[in-house]
C-alpha cells in the first residue's frame, strides 16, 4: 500500500500483504530534547520470491548510517523517495541497522516523540512511529520489541517502555539506562516510551489463573492524589473482562501514564497506556459524577484494547472500527454494569443521535469501514467509534448474549497474534453462531443513517396487529446501489394506557411481551396475534439499531409511553419528543406574543414519572431532563 503522507489517496482495494516481515526489532535511544539519536536493529525476512526493494517509511528523520549484516551501505545503494527510504538488493534474510536523529523539542504535532512539561512522551497511532525511526509502519507488521532508553538521571529519572523492565544501569556523565522487553509481537503503532520526572501509585491484581500483576499509575507528583479512582477503575475493568469475556491480562506489569499534552483521550500502547490527564485525574473538589464515570470508562476502554486491538490487531487502517467499535461496545457494557445501565444506554444513544447522525448526513459522512482515505487521522470519527459500537451491539442483539460470547471466544482464539479485518470478525461470529451474516456485513460498507417508516393496522375481528416497515438509506454519493440492511428492531405492544401485553408473532408458538423483529427486506410486514385491544407500539426498544424512525406519534400515546413503557430508552425518547413539542409550542406562543401555554399532557406525564417512587432515581432524572438544543433544532425549518 502506498503511504498516505504524500497526500495521495490510499484505497482498501489496493491492499497487498507486506513484502517483508520484521519479526524482531531492538531500539536504542540516546534521549536529548534538542537532538535524540535512535539506533534500530531489525531482523528482516523477505516474503516475495524475487529481490523486491525494501521500502521503509520515515518522516522528519535525519539519516546517519545504514548497515546490512554488519556492512556499511554507501549512498548509491539507497534512495530516498519522498517519505520512503528504498534499499535494493537485499538477501532473503538479513539484519538491518539504521542510525538516525530526531528533534523532539521541535515536534509540535504531538505525534512521534515529543516533549510535554520537560518530559519525553510518544504517540504512534496511526502513523507516528515513522517520525521516530525508519520502519515498515503499517499495522500488519508485528514485531517483538526490545528497547533501551538512555537519558540524564536527574531530569528524566522515570524511563519506561512496553513490556517488562529487564535491566537498569548507571552510565557516565550523570546518565542512566533502562532496558525493556515486550514478549508479545505488536504493530509499531503500539510502541511507546516515556522519559520524565514522574511519581507513581501502585497496587496489584491477582488474575483468574492466580498470577500477580503490578499496576502502576504515573503522574506528576502534585497530581498523584487524584489518581486513585483511575487505579480502582482499572482493577474493576480487569476483573470484568475476565468474567464477561474470559480475557486475562498477559504481562506482569500494567502502567498508565498521565500527560497534559495529548491529542486524543488516551492510547492503549501495550503495557504502557498514555492518557490525557483529563481521563485520569479526578478529585471530589473539582470533578463531577460524569467526570468520574468518564475516567472509569476510558481506563476500561484502553485496558480492553489489550485483547480487542493489541493481541488481535487491524490488518490496515480501513479496519479501525474492528478494534474501536468493538472496544467502545465493551466499555459501554462495562459502564452499564457499574452504574445505572438504563442511563448509560440513554447517554450513549443521545450522543449518537445528536452528533453521529449529523456526521452521517453531512459532507463528512463515511462508512464504518471507509474504502479510501487521504489522511487516516481524519477517520478517528464518531462513525468509526460509536456507530461501529452500535454495529457490534446489533450483532449482540441478533445472536443473543451466549452466541455472541462464543463468537468472541472464537475470534480471539482463531486470530491471537494476527492482524485481521472486520470480515474476519464477522466470520468468527458466523461460524460460532451458525448464522449467515452476509447481509449484516453491509452495515460496514454502506454510508448514512437508515430511515424507517411505519404503518400499523389493528384487525378488531381477527385480534391481529400488523406492522408494516419500510427502510430507506440515503444514497449520499455512494456509487453502488443502496441495498436493504439487516436491522434488528426490538418491539413490544402495550395497551392504550401503556401496560405490557403478551402477544404471539404469526408463525411462532410462544407468547411474549418483547419481540425481536429482524428486518431484511426494503418493505416488510410483521403480524402479531392474540392482540385483545388496539395496542400502542413500543418500537426500537433499547435503541436496538442506529436508525431514524419516521413517524408522528400522537401526544396521548407519547404521554402513555413516557409514563409507563417498561423500556427505559423508549420512555426517555417519548419524553424527549413530548418535551420538544411543548417547548416549540411555548416558543411559538412567545413569538406570536400570546400567553405561553405549557402542554397539559406533558405536565401530567412529567408528574407521573415523579410518582414512580421505587424507580432508578438516575433514570427518573434522565427522563425528566429537557432535550438539548441540537435535538430541538433537528428538522426545524427556519
Ligand atoms: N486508539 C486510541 C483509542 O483508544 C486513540 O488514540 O481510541
Ligand atoms: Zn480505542
Amino acid at each position: 500500500m502506498s503511504s498516505s503522507s504524500a497526500h495521495e489517496r490510499t484505497y482498501l482495494s489496493d491492499y497487498r500483504p507486506p513484502d517483508y516481515r520484521i519479526p524482531r526489532i531492538d531500539l536504542q535511544f540516546d534521549l536529548d530534547p534538542a537532538l535524540t539519536k535512535v539506533r534500530s536493529r531489525m531482523w528482516l525476512e523477505r516474503q516475495t520470491p524475487d529481490a523486491t526493494p525494501l521500502r521503509l517509511h520515515g518522516e522528519q528523520l535525519e539519516l546517519l548510517t545504514v548497515f546490512i549484516n554488519g556492512k556499511l551501505l554507501c549512498d548509491t545503494q539507497l534512495t530516498i523517495e519522498g517519505p520512503l527510504l528504498v534499499i535494493d538488493g537485499l538477501p532473503e534474510r538479513c539484519e538491518l541497522c539504521i542510525e538516525n536523529t530526531i528533534r523532539p523539542v521541535a515536534n509540535k504535532a504531538l505525534s512521534g516523540l515529543y516533549l510535554s512539561q520537560g518530559g519525553f512522551f510518544t504517540q504512534c497511532e496511526a502513523e507516528g512511529f515513522r517520525r521516530i525511526c525508519y520502519f515498515i509502519d503499517r499495522p500488519d507488521i508485528m514485531s517483538i520489541f526490545t528497547v533501551e532508553l538512555r537519558a540524564d538521571s536527574k531530569r528524566f529519572p522515570t524511563l519506561l517502555s512496553n513490556g517488562n523492565c529487564i535491566a537498569h544501569s548507571t552510565l557516565a556523565d550523570g546518565r542512566h539506562s533502562a532496558k525493556w522487553h515486550d514478549p508479545f509481537p505488536k504493530p509499531s503503532y503500539l510502541f511507546a516510551l516515556v522519559a520524565a520526572n514522574l511519581s507513581f501509585i501502585q497496587d496489584t491484581f491477582a488474575t483468574i489463573s492466580g498470577r500477580t500483576v503490578d499496576l502502576r499509575l504515573y503522574a506528576r507528583n502534585d497530581d498523584l492524589s487524584q489518581c486513585h479512582h483511575a487505579l480502582d477503575s482499572l482493577k474493576q475493568a480487569m476483573r470484568w473482562d475476565e468474567e464477561q469475556y474470559g480475557r486475562e491480562y498477559d504481562l506482569d506489569l500494567y502502567m498508565v501514564v498521565a500527560v497534559s499534552d495529548f491529542n486524543m483521550g488516551a492510547m492503549e500502547n501495550k503495557g504502557l497506556n498514555i492518557f490525557n490527564t483529563k481521563y485520569v485525574l479526578a478529585s471530589p473538589e473539582t470533578a463531577t459524577d460524569r467526570d468520574y464515570q468518564n475516567v472509569a470508562g476510558v481506563i476500561a476502554h484502553e485496558y480492553f484494547h489489550n485483547w480487542s486491538g493489541n493481541r488481535v490487531t487491524c490488518r490496515d487502517w480501513f479496519q479501525l472500527s474492528l478494534k474501536e467499535g468493538f472496544t467502545v461496545f465493551r466499555d459501554q457494557q462495562f459502564s452499564a454494569d457499574s452504574g445505572s445501565s438504563a442511563v448509560k444506554r440513554i447517554q450513549d444513544v443521545n450522543l449518537l443521535r445528536t452528533h453521529q447522525f449529523r456526521e452521517d448526513s453531512g459532507p463528512m459522512a463515511h462508512p464504518v469501514r471507509p474504502s479510501s482515505y487521504v489522511e487516516i487521522n481524519n477517520f478517528y470519527t464518531l462513525t468509526v467509534y460509536i456507530k461501529g459500537a452500535e454495529v457490534v451491539r446489533m450483532l449482540h442483539t441478533i445472536l443473543g448474549a451466549e452466541r455472541f460470547r462464543k463468537g468472541c471466544d472464537l475470534y480471539f482464539e482463531r486470530h491471537d497474534g494476527e492482524a485481521v479485518t472486520t470480515d474476519d470478525f464477522l466470520r468468527a461470529m458466523q461460524d460460532a453462531a451458525g448464522v449467515d451474516l452476509s447481509q449484516f456485513a453491509r452495515w460496514y460498507d454502506q454510508v448514512g443513517t437508515p430511515r424507517i417508516s411505519i404503518r400499523g393496522h389493528f384487525d378488531t375481528a381477527k385480534h391481529t396487529y400488523t406492522l408494516e416497515l419500510e427502510q430507506r438509506t440515503p444514497a449520499l454519493g455512494q456509487t453502488s446501489p443502496v441495498q436493504p440492511l439487516h436491522i434488528p428492531i426490538n418491539t413490544a405492544l402495550l395497551t392504550h394506557d401503556g401496560q405490557p401485553m403478551k402477544t404471539r408473532r404469526k408463525g411462532f408458538d410462544e407468547r411474549a411481551h418483547e419481540h425481536l423483529l429482524e428486518m431484511t427486506e426494503s418493505c416488510q410486514a410483521f403480524e402479531f396475534c392474540d392482540v385483545s385491544s388496539k395496542p400502542i407500539v413500543s418500537l426500537l426498544r433499547g435503541f436496538s439499531a442506529p436508525v431514524i424512525l419516521d413517524q408522528s406519534v400522537p401526544p396521548g400515546t407519547l404521554g402513555a409511553l413516557m409514563s409507563h413503557d417498561d423500556d427505559p430508552y423508549c420512555r426517555w425518547d417519548a419524553a424527549q419528543q413530548l418535551a420538544r413539542r411543548a417547548i416549540l409550542r411555548v416558543l411559538e406562543d412567545l413569538t406570536k406574543q400570546r400567553q405561553p401555554n405549557v402542554d397539559e399532557l406533558f405536565v401530567q406525564a412529567f408528574a407521573r414519572v415523579l410518582d414512580h417512587a421505587s424507580e432508578d432515581r438516575a433514570l427518573q432524572a434522565q427522563v425528566l431532563t429537557l432535550p438539548e438544543e441540537e435535538y430541538l433544532s433537528q428538522d426545524m425549518v427556519l
